[in-house]
Formats: C-alpha cells, sequence, structure tokens
C-alpha cells in the first residue's frame, strides 16, 4: 500500500501522513525532507532564496523520482509537486492512491501565520492565485478528496481511512 498526500501548503499533509503511516504500520516519507538533504540545504526556504525556485523544483522531481519505487508508505508532497506532470508520474506507481488534502484559503492562512518558512506565502496574494490555480490540478491527480476545514487531524486521518474502504 501506498498513499501519497497532495494539497496547499498548511492543508496538514504531513501531520495527517505521520498519523496515517503509525496507525497503517506504514512507512512515513517527505518528500520536502529529502529535497532538503539532497540540496544540502538546511531548509526548503534556504533553498530557494539561495539557488533559486526552478532549482527547488528540479531537486524535488529528482526526490519524486526516487521515491517511485518505495511501496509500504505514506507520502507527503509539497503543495507545488502537482506543477510538473512527471511528478504524476513518479507518485502514481501501481498500488499507489492519492489523496488531496482540502482546505479553504482562510484557513491556510490561519495555520501558516507570516509563512517566513514557507518562500512561496510571503506575499498573501500572490499566494492566493496560487491556490486558485492549483485547486482544478489536485482534484485531478487524487482519486480521493476530504476536507480538512474545522475537523482534527484524527478525523481527517479516519475519513481518508473510510474512503480508502469504499474505493
Ligand atoms: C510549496 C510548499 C511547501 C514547500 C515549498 C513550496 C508550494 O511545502 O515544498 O515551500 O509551492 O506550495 P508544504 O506544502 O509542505 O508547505
Amino acid at each position: 500500500m501506498r498513499l501519497v498526500l497532495i494539497g496547499f501548503m498548511g492543508a496538514g499533509k504531513s501531520t495527517v501522513g505521520s498519523l496515517l503511516a503509525s496507525q497503517l504500520g506504514l512507512k512515513f516519507i517527505e518528500l520536502d525532507q529529502i529535497v532538503i538533504e539532497r540540496s544540502q540545504c538546511h531548509s526548503i526556504a534556504e533553498l530557494v532564496d539561495s539557488r533559486g525556485e526552478a532549482e527547488f523544483r528540479t531537486i524535488e522531481a529528482q526526490a519524486a523520482r526516487e521515491c517511485s519505487h518505495v511501496t509500504d508508505a505514506v507520502i507527503s508532497t509539497g503543495g507545488g509537486i502537482i506543477g510538473r506532470q512527471e511528478n504524476f508520474t513518479s507518485l502514481v506507481t501501481e498500488g499507489s492512491t492519492i489523496v488531496f488534502l482540502r482546505t479553504s484559503f482562510e484557513t491556510v492562512c490561519s495555520r501558516i501565520g507570516s509563512g517566513a518558512e514557507r518562500p512561496l506565502f510571503r506575499d498573501k496574494a500572490k499566494a492566493k492565485a496560487l491556490f486558485d490555480e492549483r485547486q482544478v490540478t489536485y482534484e485531478k491527480w487524487a482519486s480521493i478528496s476530504v476536507d480538512t476545514d474545522g475537523i482534527s487531524i484524527d478525523e481527517v486521518a479516519a475519513n481518508i481511512l473510510q474512503e480508502l474502504k469504499k474505493s
């Protein structure tokens, strides 16, 4: 089994992902963490600020490719993973289910705050445009979509498990 969590920044992919992994007895993999390791930077913010977004996206695509053979895992992705179609091929390998954590922009803002650690959230107007532009692709890539507004991490995880049983 392999679950891939997608969604905008602040959707709760990492928190829900690690909870689901422990509930299901699967490994938990955070793609952004692999990107940080491969780039030898201390953070995504440092990588983007020092080497630019394009370089970050290239390393992100490499990290997704590296994970394409990983099974028995919950994989949490960065919000911009859907920007490259090749990442879809890397993520949707046999036995994979892509899960979209759907969140309103208001909730995203309240969870993220200033966005200092997230280079693409520093300018709120740009972040909102990005948010609007991405929704269709998140929905298109996912075979399961769950809402996260106003409910706990446990409830989100439980809703995902319920949807998985149906599919
Ligand atoms: C990004 C999301 C971030 C991180 C980077 C870019 C994006 O991950 O990959 O700052 O483009 O949406 P999270 O979604 O985990 O915050």
